[in-house]
């Protein structure tokens, strides 16, 4: 598992004469770094936001001493570009989004373009966009981990397989998706006997589409590749009432309590978990080198067919959780020993080696 991402090298530059010429000639406050806005896009689609980013965010720019603002947009693109407005409004610096669809992202980013502000893409790439950095995962890893997982369950056997698919509006969706196929549809066994896309990741509307899905199949469905935790839940819930729960494997991201117990009772047979801690730390440092006219230590780039551009990138890397390194996130700090091992858990901790 890949461990420290460093920020202590963004705080060295602060010294008097580093010619750190504004260069166009932007906004001249007094501070360093000015302030950041973040706007997350919403508490829906999937429990990180609020539980793992929010926090996370707030300590790494106290940890870095930069200002920060961080709102969160509902699932309402139009509120995001109202939160955007007043950010900007009130001097934002640097402005990070997660974007509702790249669409409303891009605009966005062209009005803080025309204010000055320099925009950074958390999470999700816009596409047709113009932000000067994106921090995020390896998103076609998540999904071959995703694959890999699921096919690690399923075995060497002919097993029907259902894809429960991110938002069509998110392009982290499309790159799990392709991660997912590369490596199943090379298992000549495997079929798949229906695929969605559930739209805005609504957890509720996933259930409707899985049990749809599951009766077009005739309930012969071996296998869910389910984009995220809350789709994997929804999958799990209508197995469930089928009788089916535990049997047929389901695959999910973002490690939240409710996915590693899943994991732990045997209904999920793995989740993906992507350090808050690494995404926040390396959006900060992005910010900081924004706004102090230096630069981040990027990964590489990445291709935004639609606006014909490679983005400077940094890519952190996904970690596949299954029942036996469960423990790893709990000990990473993804999430506590109290929320995941709470009631009924507590056993399927302990048998999992997992202590306090
Ligand atoms: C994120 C996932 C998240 C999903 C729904 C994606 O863009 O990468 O971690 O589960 O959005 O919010």
């Amino acid at each position: 598992m890949s461990a420290t991402f460093a920020l202590a090298g963004c705080g060295s530059d602060d010294g008097g004469d580093d010619g750190n010429n504004a260069g166009d000639g932007g906004s001249s406050n007094g501070g360093e770094t000015g302030k950041v806005g973040v706007i997350l896009p919403d508490t829906e689609s999937s429990v990180r936001w609020e539980s793992a980013d929010r926090p996370a965010l707030e300590a790494a720019f106290e940890e870095a001493g930069v200002e920060a603002d961080i709102q969160n947009a509902e699932g309402d693109a139009e509120r995001m570009t109202q939160i955007a407005d007043t950010m900007i409004g009130d001097g934002v610096t640097v402005l990070a989004i997660v974007n509702l669809d790249s669409e409303s992202g891009a605009a966005i980013q062209e009005k803080a373009a025309t204010a000055g502000v320099a925009t950074i893409d958390y999470d999700r790439l816009t596409l047709g966009g113009s932000a000067d950095y994106y921090v995020s995962f390896d998103n076609t890893v998540v999904g071959e981990l995703q694959g890999q997982g699921l096919a690690d369950c399923l075995g060497e056997k002919d097993a029907n397989i259902v894809y429960l698919n991110g938002s069509p509006t998110d392009n982290n969706a499309t790159l799990f998706a392709e991660g997912a196929h590369s490596v199943l549809d090379a298992i000549d066994s495997y079929k798949v006997v229906g695929e969605q896309a559930v739209p805005d990741w609504d957890n509720e509307e996933a259930a409707t589409i899985f049990q749809q899905l599951y009766t077009a199949a005739d309930g012969k469905v071996d296998g869910v590749l389910a984009a995220n935790d809350g789709l994997g839940g929804a999958a799990i819930g209508v197995l469930e009432a089928n009788g089916q729960a535990g049997k047929v494997p389901v695959t999910g991201q973002d490690a939240t309590v409710e996915g590693l117990q899943n994991v732990l009772a045997g209904t999920q047979c793995m989740t993906v978990y992507k350090s808050a801690k690494l995404e926040a730390a390396a959006l900060a440092e992005a910010a900081i080198a924004l706004a102090t006219g230096g630069e981040a230590e990027t990964t590489g780039t990445t291709e935004d067919a639609e606006g014909g551009r490679d983005v400077p990138s940094i890519l952190l890397d996904p970690v596949s959780i299954t029942k036996d390194n469960v423990g790893d996130v709990i000990a990473d700090g993804g999430q506590s020993y109290a929320d995941v091992c709470s009631g009924e858990y507590a056993d399927l901790c302990t048998e999992a080696g997992i202590t306090e």
